[in-house]
Parts: structure tokens; C-alpha cells; sequence
């Protein structure tokens, strides 16, 4: 396993904090909830799980020379607003690709929240009407070719840097930073839950979990709760980056099926659309602990690890660490699920 060969270039202030979720754990009366927290691990315009991937792709944009950061999400896109703080960091140009992938249509939708941070930063952000696919677009490839065509030198980032070859490794780092916490605090984590819609990061743990179950022979679940509404594509894009960023990091054996989990259940019918379940853990995570999701990742997979501790899929022994992804700057488009 040669992790610890990729260069890296930190971009958080360290190891992401972890926090018991005392109030949550006593209110479900089932398994001890914990939450690893990527949404307040950096100081880079509000962080999340996007973060931590560019840091293991950083070193390959300085070495390439390039100028400009090219990368595609929908408007409201955590993952371009961090490509945008990123290239704002390292003193780089951005161009974005911004897909109409929800059909949410508040008026400040293409406005506020992600959107705005990013063009606050700089970034030539351009709105376009195609509506959802974690696949690659044509829109992206011709942004790509406008950057050349100016003359400047434009760098790759596929939405949720998934389809990167390096964009597992920040999670298969995380699995490892797990251990040395738990370590410190005496703790176990027998269970981890994740929101997956492009893949990478749940790829990532899996690759990273299973390098680990092999050092120390024991096993844990890593479950991903699919927030895109398009199960089958994320069930391949996950299985495809985690044997992939395995290989990588030179596991050493195949990917094992039971090593590679994506639930349905709690996405609804459409991509960033909140169903009841959603609304129902957002309302549960921010009045019992002040811990804010949003309505299109993190509220669909804290809504997936309730219903399981609840129904005693995680049974009441274990102790589950929920990872928080960050996504909460998108919940100022979301403003009338509110008022
Ligand atoms: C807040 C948040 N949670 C979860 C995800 C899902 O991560 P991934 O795309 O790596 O599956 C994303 C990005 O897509 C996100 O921004």
C-alpha cells in the first residue's frame, strides 16, 4: 500500500474534528451517532469533501503549468465553489461550467449560495440549461477548448473531481485519518455512512478501509447513501473509482462485492429535490444539535442513517460515524423550504 508516495498539498487546517452527536444518539435510542465534520476543516470558503480530493490533485495542476481551472457542476455545485476557492489559494484563473441540474426554481437559485461564492472569487462561472448527469459533458470539453483557444493553459476537473484518476485518494486518506482518532479517543467506528452521487468520496473510503481491514484484519461497513436518483450510474462510477484508486494504492487484491455498498431509499425521485424523509433529518440534525445539512447531499444521507439506527440495521451496540460533507453554503436556493 503506497499511500503515503502521492504528493499532497494540504488545503485544511488538519484532521477534520469528529463530534459525538449526544443529543441525536439519546433521540433515536439505538447505536452512538458520531460525525466526522469536512465542512469545518477549512478555512478555504467554507471547505467540504471536495477539498481534501484537490489536495491530492493540486501537485499535478502545478506540475502541468497550468493557468486556468476548468470544472462543471449544477448552479448550485459545492464542489466548483471549492475548485473556485482552490484556484483563488494558488492565484489561478477558473472557468465553470454551471448545469441547470435541478429543476428547482426559486429565482435566486442561479444567484445566491455556491454560485455567488464562486464568482465572488473570481471565477468565470457560465450558467447552462442541461439538466443532471455525473457523466462527462460536451459543455465541459468545449470549455476546456475556449481556454486554449485564448491562449491560456486550462487544467481538467471532472464534476466532483470523480473522474480524475487521483480523485480517490482523498478519501482512501481519510479512512487512515479515522483510525489515528480513534486511536486518540478511544473509540471504534464500526459503521460509516456517506452521501455518494459522483462517487469519489465513498469510492475513496472503500479503497482506503479496505487497505486498512487488511493491515489490522478487522472489518468494518462503509454504506453509501445515494443522493443522485440515478442509482445504477453511481452504483458503477463508486465500484469503478474504488477497484480503481485501489489498484492505485496498490491494494493488492480485488475489491470484495460486500466492500462496495450504495443504499437507495432516501434520494426521492429526482436529484437535489428534498422529500419528506430529507426535511425530516435536516429539521432533526439542526434542532437537537445545531449540525446544518442541506437539502441535496447531506440531509438525504443523514436521513438514510437515521431510518437505519432506527430500524436496528445498525444495531444498537455499534457506533456509526456519519461523514458530514459540508453543502451548506446551497441552502440559501433552497430559502422557501422555510419561510
Ligand atoms: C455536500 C456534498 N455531499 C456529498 C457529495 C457527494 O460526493 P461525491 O460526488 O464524491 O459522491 C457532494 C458532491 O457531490 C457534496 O457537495
Amino acid at each position: 500500500m503506497i499511500l503515503d508516495q502521492f504528493p499532497r498539498h494540504p488545503l485544511t487546517f488538519g484532521p477534520s474534528p469528529l463530534q459525538h452527536l449526544k443529543r441525536l444518539t439519546q433521540h433515536l435510542g439505538g447505536a452512538q451517532v458520531w460525525a466526522k465534520r469536512e465542512d469545518v476543516s477549512s478555512g478555504l470558503a467554507f471547505g467540504g469533501n471536495k477539498t481534501r480530493k484537490l489536495e491530492y490533485i493540486v501537485p499535478d495542476v502545478l506540475a502541468s503549468g497550468a493557468d486556468t481551472l476548468v470544472s462543471i457542476g449544477g448552479y448550485q455545485s459545492n464542489h466548483t465553489r471549492q475548485v473556485a476557492a482552490v484556484a483563488a489559494h494558488l492565484g489561478l484563473k477558473v472557468r465553470l461550467v454551471q448545469e441547470k441540474w435541478v429543476p428547482w426554481d426559486e429565482p435566486v437559485n442561479d444567484k445566491v449560495g455556491n454560485i455567488l461564492l464562486s464568482r465572488m472569487m473570481g471565477a468565470d462561472s457560465r450558467l447552462d440549461d442541461a439538466g443532471f448527469d455525473i457523466g462527462i459533458r460536451d459543455s465541459w470539453k468545449q470549455a476546456l477548448q475556449e481556454v486554449e483557444d485564448a491562449g491560456g493553459t486550462p487544467y481538467a476537473i471532472p464534476a466532483g473531481a470523480s473522474e480524475h484518476r487521483l480523485g480517490g485518494l482523498g478519501f482512501a486518506n481519510w479512512a487512515f485519518e479515522v483510525a489515528e482518532q480513534e486511536k486518540q479517543l478511544g473509540v471504534f467506528f464500526d459503521t460509516i455512512v456517506v452521501c455518494t452521487v459522483t462517487g469519489s468520496t465513498h469510492a475513496g473510503m472503500i479503497a482506503g478501509f479496505a487497505a486498512l481491514e487488511d493491515l489490522t484484519g478487522v472489518k468494518r461497513r462503509v454504506i453509501g447513501i445515494d443522493a443522485s436518483a440515478t442509482l445504477r450510474k453511481t452504483r458503477d462510477q463508486v465500484a469503478r473509482i474504488a477497484r480503481n484508486t485501489a489498484e492505485l494504492i496498490e491494494l493488492g487484491r480485488d475489491l470484495r462485492d460486500d466492500e462496495i455498498q450504495v443504499l437507495e431509499g432516501w434520494a426521492g425521485d429526482l436529484y437535489g429535490i428534498p422529500v419528506e424523509s430529507t426535511m425530516d433529518a435536516m429539521a432533526l440534525g439542526a434542532q437537537l444539535e445545531a449540525m446544518i445539512t442541506d437539502p441535496v447531499y447531506e440531509g438525504k444521507s443523514l436521513a438514510g442513517l437515521i431510518d437505519l439506527v432506527k430500524t436496528g440495521d445498525i444495531p444498537k451496540d455499534s457506533t456509526v460515524l456519519y461523514a458530514h460533507l459540508g453543502g451548506q453554503p446551497a441552502i440559501n436556493a433552497y430559502h422557501s423550504l422555510w419561510s
